[in-house]
């Protein structure tokens, strides 16, 4: 098991474990994307791998808080045009490296940081610790919930 994932488990000691087959899973698919150029970036629950060409990320859930923010972010995402939804979320989807394991990953759409000098519309003071940018459009958008 990698060391950052231990850190990442033992800082959530109220989570339950992952079983040694979804640990394994999940280490294997982190392993093929690093192989491939994915840069790891770990946040609080997840681990999100970003494209060697910057266009995309790949969130792993590294405990099962992480997972609930996958299916959070893509039920969120999907909302975007009822109007119920303030917040605006980086395009993103659910898909499954291994159907039978069924550890919801999430692909989205690589953000670039703020500018923090500029002006910002209220809704940002909504998202956990500011985090938001741009999109490849120039829109800017939430990448954490
Ligand atoms: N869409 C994105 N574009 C660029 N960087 C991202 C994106 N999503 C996450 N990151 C980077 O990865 C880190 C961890 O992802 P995050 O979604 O914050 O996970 P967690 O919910 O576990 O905190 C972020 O702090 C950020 O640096
Ligand atoms: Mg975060």
């Amino acid at each position: 098991m990698r060391e950052w994932i231990q850190l990442v488990e033992s800082d959530l000691v109220h989570f339950p474990e992952y079983p040694p087959e979804v640990a394994q899973h999940v280490e294997r698919f982190i392993t093929q994307l690093e192989e491939r150029g994915y840069e790891p970036h770990v946040g609080g629950t997840r681990v999100a791998m970003i494209s060697p060409d910057r266009r995309h990320v790949v969130k792993i859930p590294l405990c099962d808080q992480g997972m609930t923010a996958n299916n959070r972010e893509q039920a969120h995402f999907s909302r975007r045009n009822s109007g119920d939804e303030i917040i605006p979320l980086a395009a993103c989807r659910l898909f499954f490296a291994d159907r039978e394991i069924g550890v919801p990953m999430l692909m989205m759409r690589y953000v670039k940081p703020i500018n923090r000098n500029r002006k910002l519309p209220p809704w940002v003071g909504m998202v956990d610790c500011q985090q938001v940018g741009h999109d490849h459009t120039g829109r800017l958008v939430a990448y954490d919930l």
